[in-house]
C-alpha cells in the first residue's frame, strides 16, 4: 500500500504575512482533525520556505518548492539551486508543473536535468506532466503524457525513480473547475503506472506514488483519492484555503 500524500501548491500568491497565517492554520487544522497518515506537503513561494519550514518544524506538514534551477550553481541571475533548497531543509520541489511548461517554455531535456539537480541535492521531485485541452480533444493525451514521462524520467536509474512523485495534471482541469471524471483520472494513472512497469518494473512501478492534479476540491477529493492508481493529489486553488485543504486531506 502506498501512502495517500496530498500536497498544495500556493503558486505566486500570498504575502509573506499570510503564508505565515496561512501556514500556522494548516497545522492547527490538521493537528486538531486529521489522524491519517496522509503525508501533507506545502508547496510555497521561495522566499517563504524558510519562514514556512520553520513554522511547521516538529510538525507532520512538510514544506516543499514549486521549482528549481538545471544548473548547479553561478551566473543565472533569478534562478534558485537545488542545492539552496537542501541547505533550508527542504525535502521536496515541484518540477514541470504545467505553467512552468507552457508560460516558461520548459522542455522535456531540460525537466531531466532538473530533475538530475534535484536528486542530487536528496531532493524529492514532484514531477508533473498532462496534455491541454486540444490534446484531449485529439485523443493523443495518453501518447503525450508517456512521452512527458519518458522525457523527463526514463534517463534515471530504477533506485532514483523510485524516490519520486509524479502528479498528473490536465491542464485543462487546472485552475478552471472543470475536474477530471474519477475514471479520466484512473484511467491516465493506469497508463501511466503501465509505462512506469514497461521500463522498471513492477516492483518499482507499485512504489511510486502518482498524485492526480486539477481542481481538486473538498468535495470531489474523496472520490478521486479512491481510485486505487490515485495516490493524492496536488492543489492549487483550495490550498489557499485553509479549512478546504484540511477538508481534502480528510479525503485522502
Ligand atoms: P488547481 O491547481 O487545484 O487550482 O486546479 C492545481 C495545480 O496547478 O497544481
Amino acid at each position: 500500500m502506498r501512502t495517500k500524500i496530498v500536497a498544495g501548491n500556493w503558486k505566486m500568491n500570498k504575502t509573506s504575512a499570510e503564508a505565515k497565517a496561512l501556514t500556522s492554520e494548516v497545522i492547527s487544522l490538521h493537528g486538531a482533525e486529521v489522524k491519517s497518515p496522509t503525508k501533507v506537503i506545502l508547496c510555497v513561494p521561495f522566499p517563504f520556505l524558510q519562514q514556512s519550514k520553520e513554522q511547521t518544524a516538529n510538525t507532520p506538514v512538510a514544506v516543499g518548492a514549486q521549482n528549481c534551477s538545471e544548473h548547479e550553481s553561478g551566473a543565472y541571475t533569478g534562478e534558485v539551486s537545488a542545492a539552496m533548497l537542501k541547505s533550508l531543509g527542504i525535502p521536496y520541489v515541484i518540477l514541470g508543473h504545467s505553467e512552468r511548461r507552457q508560460y516558461f517554455q520548459e522542455s522535456g531535456a531540460q525537466l531531466a536535468r532538473k530533475v538530475d539537480r534535484a536528486l542530487a541535492h536528496q531532493l524529492i521531485p514532484i514531477f508533473c506532466c498532462g496534455e491541454p485541452l486540444e490534446i484531449r480533444e485529439q485523443g493523443t493525451h495518453e501518447a503525450l503524457v508517456r512521452k512527458q514521462v519518458a522525457e523527463g524520467l526514463f534517463h534515471l536509474a530504477p533506485e532514483a525513480i523510485s524516490g519520486i512523485i509524479i502528479a498528473y495534471e490536465p491542464v485543462w482541469a487546472i485552475g478552471t473547475g472543470k475536474t477530471a471524471t474519477t475514471q479520466q483520472a484512473q484511467d491516465m494513472h493506469a497508463v501511466i503506472r503501465k509505462e512506469l512497469a514497461g521500463k522498471y518494473g513492477n516492483v518499482v512501478s507499485e512504489k511510486i506514488p502518482i498524485l492526480y492534479g486539477g481542481s481538486v476540491k473538498p468535495d470531489n477529493a474523496r472520490e478521486l483519492f479512491s481510485c486505487p492508481d490515485v495516490d493524492g493529489g496536488l492543489v492549487g486553488g483550495a490550498s489557499l484555503k485553509a479549512r478546504d485543504f484540511v477538508d481534502i486531506i480528510k479525503g485522502a
